[in-house]
């Protein structure tokens, strides 16, 4: 164990940085005072245009609205690949690393636009344009860039879904935005094993009678099922078009994509994110939070499917013209050592890692790691969790060997890039904290009443101006994106977290206030959880919530009432998690199942989900008041009755 202190900024690190921290002070404080003018200079130094904007920002968050570079034309994919062939044709865009070490590919700017460029005129021909939205369900492989990057050039919206959902999860999502082309792979590979899409594919379209084509790449050549008159491979259509197709020219404010994420209540929404400020904000975050220089190779070890992905593996780095590292596999095989050899293999010298895979990698000891050179690592970074101190201090004494500094980033789906962050020449560095808020970002801290907290203190964590890459709606539902993050404290956005503010400024996310709960990095809601239980004919009522776990920061568990005629026994529970399993993914399958004869309930017949958090994290010494239950002996029956570890 290591101990925990306050890392300041190294003057190696200072040195070759961008930003030091008399700049960051005076940026921040421009950002602030004027942003208009602040942003306008950053979107013309970071973006090429095709025509300039009329105004930099407007906003009203009482309607849940913002314009960031309204009138401005750009296209996303343009400013990815084309304008950086004068000089760079010939760079490395993307290196790939295959889930088997023994395969990778590296791929320049100019086959990159080639790439793009002919799977855009494949989409087009099949009559997909401006303002369509296309599903992209695909493993870690370029062509889910190349697909990405493809609708962004013709102007058409995507959709991209991760790999590991359910046919059940994919239909809906394809449903909710009625995607009408899915772009998708024969199977995926992970940790040696097949992942089959295709097949997950065609069982959700069976339900989606709109979807007219279904691009197929050939990824390992395993056995699929195939629709003559829907679904097309990749590789022979690709290959027919012409490696020349014009980038569409976008308004600012022109979607470029949809994710869903998980809320607390109903169905996963579609955050809808628009062309200029979101292009923007991720690729100058990317550039200064990484501290990113001509040459360096980046890696981000998220999916695409996650916001991750698409802001810190495909758009920030492309636009900047980095070397974007893109992992197929899984850090844990073919053993525990693999991030770190693949840093050796490529030379990386910047790794960004979730929190779950450090404390993952951590309980399987130094010597994985020590027995790597890594020596080319110059800044680590973490994101999607709370880091606990000591796994901080793992991160920065066993990996970076304290040459490099962590960049615990905050930001969430709906900001769509990093909001709060340290800047490695700086910001001293405290473990477990994000510390303090990137350029242009206003957090503050309130209180149940939406007053404003001074100080050091600690509260609901809202964001009280626009930034440039803000969500701009629910797809579909406007009112459902005021009503979730523009409500709970009218004129501000409500991030959903909890934090602390210490003497120095420096934000401490607590996590989550309401009830979506953070597995391994994945947002996950509890409702959603509860409605895919009770979709099995043994249940009749289900209560899901979240306790601490080691290694995934959070577990799901679930209290389960059963049918009068049910007898709950062991291969019951089994059947549930892998019933879950099958309606959404693996990601939500609970670690815990409880019978329960009775969920404690108010008089009025709300669950009180206070009670179920604590006897599932074991802290049934601080149950607090039961007294408003209508049946207070149900606590003492589920307090007998836990889950055993
Ligand atoms: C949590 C991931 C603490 C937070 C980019 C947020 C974090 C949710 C951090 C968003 C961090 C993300 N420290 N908590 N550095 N980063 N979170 O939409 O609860 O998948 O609201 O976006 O992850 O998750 P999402």
């Amino acid at each position: 164990m290591f101990e925990i202190e306050n890392h300041p900024v190294k003057d190696a690190i200072k040195q070759r940085a961008h930003i030091n921290d008399a700049q960051y002070k005076e940026m921040y404080q421009q950002s602030i005072e004027q942003p208009d003018t602040f942003w306008g200079n950053m979107a013309s130094e970071f973006l090429e245009w095709f025509t300039p904007w009329e105004k930099v920002s407007e906003f009203d968050f009482n309607k849940g609205e913002a314009t960031w570079f309204k009138g401005g034309k750009l296209n996303v994919s343009h400013n990815c690949i084309d304008r950086h062939l004068a000089t760079k044709a010939n760079d490395t865009a993307i290196i790939w690393e295959g889930d088997n070490p023994d395969e990778d590919l590296t791929i320049t700017y100019q086959q990159l636009h080639d790439k793009v460029c002919r799977l855009a005129n494949v989409l087009k021909a099949r009559g997909v344009k401006k303002g369509d939205r296309v599903c992209i369900y695909m493993p870690m492989i370029p062509e889910a860039a190349y697909a990405m990057l493809a609708c962004a050039r013709i102007g058409a919206v995507h959709s991209v879904v991760f790999g590991g959902f359910s046919p059940e999860s994919l239909k809906d999502r394809i449903l909710d935005s009625d995607c009408q082309a899915v772009i998708t792979a024969d199977e995926g590979l992970r940790g040696g094993k097949a992942v089959p899409l295709k097949v997950n594919t065609d069982t959700a379209l069976a339900s989606c009678p709109n979807v007219h084509t279904v691009v197929v790449v050939k990824r390992t050549g395993g056995e699929i099922a195939w629709n003559d008159s829907r679904d097309i491979w990749y590789h022979e259509q690709t290959d027919a078009a012409s490696n020349q197709c014009p980038a569409e020219p976008m308004d600012a404010e022109d979607p470029l994509f949809i994710l869903y994420t998980s809320g607390s209540t109903g169905k996963p929404k579609g955050v809808l994110h628009t062309t200029g400020g979101y292009l923007l904000q991720s690729a100058m975050t990317h550039k200064y939070i990484f501290d990113y220089h001509p040459g360096d190779v980046y890696w981000c070890t998220a999916d695409v499917g996650w916001i991750t992905g698409h802001s810190y593996i495909v758009y920030g780095p492309l636009c900047n013209a980095a070397i974007t590292l893109m992992f197929e596999g899984v850090p844990t095989y073919p053993d525990a050592s693999r991030c770190w050899q693949v840093i050796d293999k490529h030379q990386v010298n910047v790794f960004y890692t979730a929190p779950t895979a450090i404390r993952a990698l951590m309980a399987q000891g130094d010597d994985y790691v020590t027995r790597t050179d890594r020596s080319s690592l110059k800044i680590l970074g973490t994101v999607g969790e709370p880091i606990n101190p000591e796994a901080w201090e793992w991160y920065y004494h066993v990996v970076g060997e304290t040459r490099c500094p962590i960049m615990d980033t905050w930001w969430q789906t709906e900001t769509g890039a990093v909001m709060i962050t340290p800047l490695p020449g700086a910001t001293n560095l405290k473990p477990g904290s994000a510390t303090r808020p990137f350029f242009g970002v206003q957090p503050a801290l309130v209180d149940p009443e939406g007053q404003i907290l001074e100080g050091a203190t600690e509260g609901n964590l809202v964001i009280t101006a626009s930034w440039p890459s803000q969500i701009r709606s629910v797809y579909g539902d406007h009112e459902r994106c005021i009503q979730t993050y523009y409500s709970t404290y009218p004129g501000y956005y409500f991030t959903g977290d909890g934090a602390r503010r210490d003497e120095d400024g420096y934000y401490w996310i607590t996590g989550r206030v309401d009830d979506v709960l953070n597995v391994s990095g994945h947002r996950m809601g509890t409702a959603e959880i509860e409605s895919a239980l009770v979709l099995h004919d043994a249940v009749a009522e289900a209560a899901v919530v979240g306790f601490p776990h080691d290694i995934k920061g959070q577990g799901i568990y679930a209290y389960i009432t059963p049918m009068h005629d049910v007898e709950p026994s062991p291969e019951l529970e089994k059947e549930l998690r892998e019933f879950v399993t099958k309606e959404i993914g693996a990601i939500a399958k609970p670690d815990f199942i409880q019978w329960a004869v009775g969920l404690p309930k108010t008089r009025s017949g709300k669950i009180m989900r206070r009670i179920l958090r604590k006897i599932a994290s074991d802290e049934i010494d601080s149950l607090g008041d039961t007294s408003t239950l209508a049946d207070p002996s149900v606590v003492d029956n589920l307090i007998d009755n836990r889950a055993k570890r």
